[in-house]
């Protein structure tokens, strides 16, 4: 039946689509059974230094002249692939010509919050958001997509979402693939409605396509050298977790995830990657006989997600790193513990989400221990905004922490029966992040929860202001504007507690030793410094 409707959808759109094609070898229909493959789409190459990104709804090439209706940034599914250098400055005007709010998130990147794509600050259709902020991070594939409250599932998966890859200088010596050798692989799930437009059907347990895309290709092929390669790779899906195998005997070798290099690269034959997850691996050709055609394969599905054909009759020397190791200062001795369940398909810790509301206050600068259980309902993709972290242990279910949670991570994938745990530390920015699922489902449902970083809340770091605040009087006395530094003064009471319902904006805040700051449940303080 499938079939027979895909028939009907190429003789429906062939005489329009005709001036897109941009496939050699397709051949006018599918036939039951039919093994075409078509040319793996490279979205473009773009900088972030003055870049609009246009959100709109509009069509995109699966390959093989099939057209799909679509949302994309820059009317490229994937979006344009951002690249830069750390330490640069990034500048992009988001254009949200959409039906519907959105806003930009920079996962895995480590900016404040005006620029994190928090959902309040998602704008409505027709507006724009400029973004300015530079690049902190060490040389990694972050990714960007949008983040609005309860509309993510249905964005990302209508298209929206692009890599955004930085450079560093330690990276730079190892000498490893470029150009043509290095290549992005954002792989997701699609499910094709009877016209062949992707087909977005939120149910509660997570949007599971019915077939793979790489790059936003239909059954992808990709011709490569007798060469070593380095592939990007994304974990594209709303909900769906891949385990990554090749064939032919040929092994991945696992050199970064997401934060950037791992400590030590390892040969691997599987790999398992879920929603938000990124790999870096290095496959090496060299010794593939020419013509030998290898497949990336998903063993949880069954699926084939790109078909490599090996396609020279020489051999390219290759003089780059191929074992590269990294320096991963581990974290240690965290002074705070929080334990996060996930409940349900829609809740942490019991609750669900609220944009209003802080659920917790982390230290600026301290380590802290994050534990991530499922309480069911798995998988759960625990992630966190504002900092990478380090998994320190699996217990339960699989057991073990895989050499590709090594390093530095933004996302877990936290199974039904395992308890994760995590050493993370906010070092770059206080403010106001988000730790969610990524399953976009769970997480537009409610599973996702506010925190705020507090820049030294325990720690005297000098008065940077003489305007003095007067902690026992928040509500009755001056509420802190977005100009004031509040420091908490010695003789005041021991502790600040900001009232429920209350919102407040400072630069920064500033207490004795021995002061505690409380923000109360549905209270909002934001510090910007
Ligand atoms: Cu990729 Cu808050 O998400
Ligand atoms: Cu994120
Ligand atoms: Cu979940």
């Amino acid at each position: 039946m499938k079939n027979l409707l895909l028939i009907l959808l190429i003789i429906s759109v062939s005489a329009e689509a005709q001036p897109l094609l941009r496939i050699d070898n397709f051949n006018g229909i599918y036939a039951p059974g039919d093994t075409t493959h078509y040319p793996l789409y490279i979205p473009a190459i773009v900088s972030p230094s003055a870049l609009t990104l246009t959100a709109a709804q509009g069509t995109s090439k699966l390959g093989g002249g099939n057209i799909s209706t679509s949302w994309t940034y820059n009317n490229s599914l994937p979006g344009p692939t951002i690249l830069a250098n750390r330490g640069d400055s990034v500048s992009v005007l988001l254009r949200n010509n959409l039906a519907q709010p959105s806003i930009i998130h920079w996962h895995g990147m480590l900016v404040n919050t005006e620029n994190d794509g928090h959902p309040k600050f998602a704008i409505a259709s027709g507006s724009s958001y400029q973004y300015n902020y530079r690049i902190k991070n060490r040389a990694a594939l972050n990714w960007y997509h949008p983040h609005p409250d309860g509309l993510t599932g249905e964005q990302v998966f209508n298209g929206l979402a692009g890599g955004f890859i930085i450079r560093d200088a330690e990276e730079a010596v190892l000498n490893l693939p470029s150009g043509n050798y290095e290549i992005p692989l954002v792989l997701r799930d699609a499910t094709l409605d009877n016209n062949g437009n992707i087909k977005y059907a939120a149910s509660g347990g997570g949007m599971f396509g019915r077939e793979p895309l790489v790059n936003g290709t239909l059954r992808p092929y990709l011709n490569v050298e007798r060469a070593v390669y380095r592939f990007r790779v994304l974990c594209g899906t709303n909900a769906r977790v891949f385990n990554l195998t090749l064939t032919e005997g040929i092994s991945f070798k696992l050199i970064g995830n997401d934060g950037g290099l791992l400590p030590i690269s390892s040969n691997q034959t599987q790999i398992t990657m879920s929603s938000g997850e990124r790999l870096d691996i290095l496959i090496d050709f060299r010794t593939v006989a020419n013509g030998t055609n290898i497949l990336m394969r998903d063993a949880n599905a069954d699926w084939e997600l790109l078909q490599f054909r090996v396609n020279s009759a020489s051999v390219i020397n290759y003089t780059g790193n191929l074992s590269p190791t990294s320096v991963v200062v581990p974290l240690a001795n965290p002074d705070t513990t929080r334990t996060f369940s996930f409940d349900a398909m829609s809740k942490i810790n019991g609750r669900e989400y609220e944009m209003d509301r802080i659920d917790w206050t982390a230290r600026f600068n301290h380590v802290e221990k994050w534990v991530f259980i499922s309480n069911g309902n798995g998988p759960h993709m625990a992630h966190v905004h504002g900092a990478s972290f380090q998994v320190i242990s699996r217990t339960g279910g699989r057991n073990q922490v895989f050499a590709w949670e090594t390093g530095w991570k933004d996302v877990v994938l936290v199974n039904d029966n395992e308890t994760v745990s995590v050493l993370v530390k906010f070092d770059e920015y206080a403010g106001e992040y988000l730790m969610h699922c990524h399953n976009l489902e769970h997480e537009d449902m409610g599973m996702m929860a506010n925190f705020l970083v507090v820049d030294h809340p325990f720690t005297w770091i000098g008065i940077t202001s003489t305007d003095w605040f007067n902690a026992s009087n928040w509500s009755g006395g001056k509420v802190p504007g977005a100009n004031d530094d509040v420091v908490i003064a010695a003789g005041y009471p021991n502790a600040l507690v900001i009232p429920a319902g209350t919102s407040a904006t400072c630069r920064s805040l500033v207490a004795n030793p021995g002061v505690t700051v409380t923000v109360s449940s549905n209270a909002h303080l934001n510090i910007l410094h």
